[in-house]
């Protein structure tokens, strides 16, 4: 059985104060959540300060992003140990927005994946195709391209720490979320392309979390597929009524 992960990526928002009263907020919802993982993904500047604040709790807390050296003359970057130093146990990697605005590749998805590793954080590994790949026909290979890219030379004990996001880049912000069968279908794929590289036992354990536009409204439609493990929440993370009824979604 693969436990759901719910996990909120805050994107550039939220303050200091902020993060802490968030905390303070979902922290009862968490503790109600015996079914799931909840994760919170703050910006780097409020790390430490969710961290602080979600001690004692079944909270964690993730990055957005993480340089793959250990440190390094690499201006705005951020370490994989920096990370770990502020309280993260998680790290979000290859989120498209970083695709989009920062221009990362596979091949540095890869590298950073790896160096999370190796310093014990959990990378959450985003794929996902843009909307005219969608129409042009090519989801399955834009996926399989990022899955091989993202996860080149790692080890099936490697590969048994980390957790994927499906992200579908045309339904992120946009409202417009893929239907529960949509997104099913392209866990699918992903968990036989876990197979063919890592072997059975690595893709029936690997949790791939839905992300695009998960509300409360939608997010128990969404969960009731087998094939999906969690969410992984944009705009809907940033109250804390409607995380926290994310984090509870109806189940039967
Ligand atoms: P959204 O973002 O829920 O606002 O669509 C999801 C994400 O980008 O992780």
């Amino acid at each position: 059985m693969r436990k759901p992960v719910i996990a909120g990526n805050w994107k550039m928002y939220k303050t200091l104060a902020e993060t802490a009263s968030f905390i303070e907020k979902i922290k009862p919802a968490a503790e109600k959540a015996d079914h799931c993982e909840v994760v919170v993904a703050p910006p780097f500047t409020a790390l430490a300060a969710a961290a602080q604040a979600a001690r004692g709790s079944k909270v964690k807390v993730a990055a957005q992003d993480v340089h793959w050296d250990k440190e390094g003359a690499h201006t705005g970057d951020i370490a994989p140990g920096m990370l770990l130093d502020a309280g993260c146990t998680h790290v979000i990697i290859g989120h498209s927005e970083r695709r989009q605005d920062h221009g990362e590749t596979d091949e540095n998805v890869n590298r950073k994946v790896k160096a999370a590793l190796k310093a014990g954080l959990i990378p959450i590994v985003c794929v996902g195709e843009t909307l005219a790949e969608r129409e042009g026909g090519r989801t399955q290979e834009v996926l399989a391209c990022q899955f091989q890219g993202g996860l080149a030379g790692l080890t099936p004990s490697e590969f048994s720490r980390i957790m994927m996001a499906y992200e579908p880049v045309w339904a992120i912000g946009t409202g417009r979320t893929a239907t529960p069968e949509m997104a099913a279908e392209s866990h699918r794929f992903l968990r036989e392309q876990a197979r063919k590289a890592f072997g059975a036992s690595e893709a029936e354990a690997l949790r791939i979390l839905y992300g695009g536009s998960v509300k409360p409204e939608n997010v128990a439609a969404l969960m009731a597929q087998g094939e999906i493990d969690g969410a992984l929440v944009g705009g809907a993370s940033l109250k804390a009524e409607s995380f926290s009824a994310i984090v509870n979604y109806p189940r039967d």
